[in-house]
């Protein structure tokens, strides 16, 4: 018998585990929509409530490109220093885009006119230009290194700003809120995720890194799916 999409998406979200952006998407995407204030909409709520917090997210993201950063070295493969090179990049430029996107601004509103906040956004700038000198060379360039350590300098100093002065304020200015914007949060990273996948993810770093490539959809992603299978199998023992 051929299964209903939505069984086929729980089958495939048991296998999400191993950071399938795009199965996620997908699942998401058929997730029906609950009347406000229903018993299923609360339901899904109280799932949703325990959801990881942004910040533990924004720590993780952090740990796992330096763990990428370091399985660079000078007499690594020409091959495999582009393929860190890419997913460190691409980690980079999504966890930049849901930073601006979502911690920033909540940040933002309830810090209003905290100077702490305007180096950010410089800092994702300084970032991205890196990003783009670094993609214009090949390792076997004899300056890739040198480009690819200011890169990592460049990230060093601005995740230590981040871990000691930003999340901590966080913590304390949107502590309500965390578990929500870790929610937004892991949407719009599965959507990124399933936009990069198709070119430099897939190619360059899921059969290499499956550990640093989990990192690209987080924990985050993880919780939702386990909240997208109960939701299924919610809908499924009521049919
Ligand atoms: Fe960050
Ligand atoms: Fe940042």
């Amino acid at each position: 018998m051929k299964a209903a999409p939505d069984e086929r998406n729980v089958l495939l979200i048991s296998h999400a585990d191993g950071g399938d952006g795009i199965v996620l998407a997908k699942a998401l995407a058929s997730l029906p929509k609950q009347e406000p204030g229903s018993a299923r909409a609360k339901e899904l709520d109280m799932n949703l409530s325990s959801f990881p917090l942004i910040t533990s997210m924004i720590r993780m993201d952090h740990t796992h490109v330096m763990a990428a950063f370091h399985r660079y070295h000078a007499e690594t493969s020409w091959p495999r220093k582009r393929a860190i090179v890419e997913l460190v990049c691409t980690a980079l430029e999504i966890h930049a885009q849901l930073e601006e996107e979502i911690f920033y601004p909540a940040l933002g509103e309830a810090m209003a006119g905290d100077e702490r906040l305007t180096k950010s956004k410089p800092e994702h700038d300084k970032m991205r230009e890196d990003i783009a000198k670094l993609r214009a060379m090949g390792p076997e360039d004899a300056a890739y290194d040198a480009r690819f350590m200011q890169l990592m300098r460049t990230v060093m100093h601005h995740v230590a700003d981040e871990e000691t002065v930003l999340l901590p304020a966080a913590e304390r200015a949107l502590a309500s809120q965390l578990s929500d914007l870790g929610l937004r949060m892991t949407k719009r990273r599965i959507q990124l995720v399933a936009q990069h996948r198709p070119g430099a993810i897939a190619a360059n770093t899921v059969g290499t890194f499956p550990l640093a490539s989990l990192a690209l959809v987080s924990i985050g992603a993880l919780a939702l799916a386990r909240c997208l299978r109960s939701s299924f199998a919610h809908r499924g023992s009521r049919t």
